[in-house]
């Protein structure tokens, strides 16, 4: 292989780690390492003016992709022959039945023989009703098997065997194909992926911590966003349904930043994703992926995008995601969150679906969200194709948030919430809530004015009763009085600017 030396960039460690997940034949990962490689470097050439230094980059830059095209050419091959092997230790629809005696054939310690003797016909309790029609199971990996009973003794078994494939390996290709055919939620809900020992503390603090279920927060809780709504059904529901749609140049849209002013519903939209999307929810909060202890964060993402990859379509939520992805490089930047941010930028190019060919309805997008986004590294943002800017309220939408949060309170006839969301011009929908809350607890204040503990105590009763009163229209004239915007002028010029600079919806 060509010895790459120029100096300057970075790119040489992606070389390394390219090369070394292809001779562990790792060849999903070793193509996004080459990638990313090529991609750095074409870049560094063209800021390159020395004529021989760009053609010795030039070279390079062959060289890699000449290596890129023998590992995806390697990658196929095998998968190829793993079909093969499957087709023919599958054909007459009982397991290894038809083809010989597997284990003479394919004792040679190659992941496919798992694979294969794990075809056999008690694999899956349904396997021998299957409607010929549906065509031979595909074989599941480890992973991939629902826990409890026999299976899942071999399962573990499996595991502890130390067989950890790499993600992109042939096998786990076959895992998503896997979520083609078995394609619906009720699936997805009786999966679950299995760690190996290594990773098992890790795993299990993941799904703890990250994989929401249902945060209960739907499409018409948010007020307004209408704009990012639809984008995120465009990116997130419609593959699904369409699939044949989201190809190609069409492929659904990898990356998406939500970016504005604090309170404006950014977190809420996600949850709104989580809920209405039927994708598997990762949220995670920027901190909970660097990791103080050397590699752990590294590992921490690799393992979520691989929980990800396995319970596809998923969303991967990152929260407050400039803290993760300042801009690289600065001083006081800690290496573990460094190789955590690289890994995650790897990573989302491994989920890109790059060559546009990948099943949509199995693909997983990366929602992010800040109300910094000028912190936000350069790359990132690159991966993060559509850059939403969520604004401060206007005022049909402050109607609205008035509306969401007065649901449950009883309103005085007078109280006019056109003209309260007219006051609240420049408020964020959490200063609302807070006006809101704020105005409906004055009835309270006013009752319990001049009354000490042991009073309110003793006249509980009577207080419910005075309770019941409605929330007039100068309590909300008061509450606005007192609680101000959190957001300055100052700060809207500048999302406005950067909206004009980077945005894209
Ligand atoms: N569009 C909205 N619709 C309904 N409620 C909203 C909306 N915007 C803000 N809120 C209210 O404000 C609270 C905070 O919203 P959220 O956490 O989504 O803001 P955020 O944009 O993520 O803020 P931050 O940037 O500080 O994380 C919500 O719990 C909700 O009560
Ligand atoms: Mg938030």
């Amino acid at each position: 292989m060509a010895s790459v030396a120029i100096n300057s960039i970075d790119f040489e460690e992606e070389v390394k780690k390219a090369r070394e997940c292809y001779m562990y034949g790792d060849y999903g990962r070793s193509t996004t390492f080459y990638k990313l490689a090529i991609d750095k470097l074409r870049r560094y050439c063209q800021t390159l003016s020395n004529v021989a230094e760009k053609k010795h980059g030039n070279e390079c830059i062959v060289e890699l992709e000449r290596e890129l095209k023998s590992t995806v050419e390697h990658e196929r091959m095998i998968e190829e022959i793993h079909e093969n092997l499957f087709k023919k230790y599958t054909s007459g629809g009982g397991g290894r039945a038809a083809g010989g005696d597997i284990n003479n054939d394919l004792n040679y310690g190659s992941p496919f023989y798992n694979a294969a003797v794990d075809e056999r016909p008690t694999r899956d309790p349904g396997f021998n009703n299957r409607n010929p029609a549906q065509g031979v199971a595909p074989f599941q990996p480890a992973s991939a098997r629902p826990q409890g009973g026999a299976r899942d003794i071999r399962s573990a078994n499996h595991n502890q065997r130390g067989r950890n494939p790499p993600s992109n390996a042939p096998h786990n290709k076959q895992k998503q194909s896997d979520n083609k055919r078995g394609s619906n939620q009720a699936d997805n809900a009786e999966k679950r992926y299995i760690p190996t020992p290594a990773e098992k503390d890790l795993v299990e603090g993941l799904e703890r911590d990250i994989v929401q279920k249902d945060p209960n927060v739907r499409w018409v809780d948010v007020a307004g966003c209408t704009g990012a709504k639809k984008l995120l059904q465009e990116a997130v529901v419609l593959p699904r349904y369409i699939p044949d749609f989201f190809k190609g140049i069409r492929r659904p849209w990898k990356g998406i930043l939500l970016f504005g002013p604090p309170g404006t519903g950014k977190t809420m939209l996600a949850k709104a994703v989580a809920t209405e999307c039927k994708t598997t929810f990762f949220n995670v909060a920027a901190a909970n992926l660097t990791s103080k202890y050397h590699g752990e964060g590294e590992k921490l993402v690799h393992l979520l995008f691989e929980l990800a990859k396995f319970y596809a379509p998923s969303t991967v939520f990152i929260d407050e995601i400039d803290s993760l992805c300042s801009t690289r490089g600065q001083s006081n930047e800690h290496e573990a969150s460094r190789r955590a941010k690289s890994e995650l930028l790897i990573q989302m190019d491994g989920v890109s679906g790059a060559l546009g060919n990948e099943d949509p309805s199995k693909m997983i997008m990366v929602l992010g969200a800040t109300n910094h986004p000028w912190d936000l590294d350069d790359a990132m943002r690159r991966r993060l194709e559509k850059r939403i800017y969520i604004p401060l309220p206007d005022a049909a939408t402050r109607k609205q948030l008035l509306e969401i949060n007065l649901k449950e309170v009883s309103l005085e006839k007078d109280v006019d919430l056109d003209i309260i969301a007219n006051k609240l011009n420049g408020y964020s929908g959490s200063d609302i809530t807070s006006v809101c809350r704020d105005a409906a607890m004055m009835q309270m204040r006013r009752a319990t004015e001049n009354l000490s503990m042991t009073q309110i105590q003793e006249q509980a009763q009577v207080l419910k009763e005075k309770l019941q009163s409605p929330t007039i229209m100068k309590d909300f004239e008061d509450a606005i009085s007192k609680i101000s915007s959190s957001v300055s002028k100052e700060m809207l010029e500048k999302y406005d600017q950067w909206m004009k600079d980077f945005g894209s919806v």
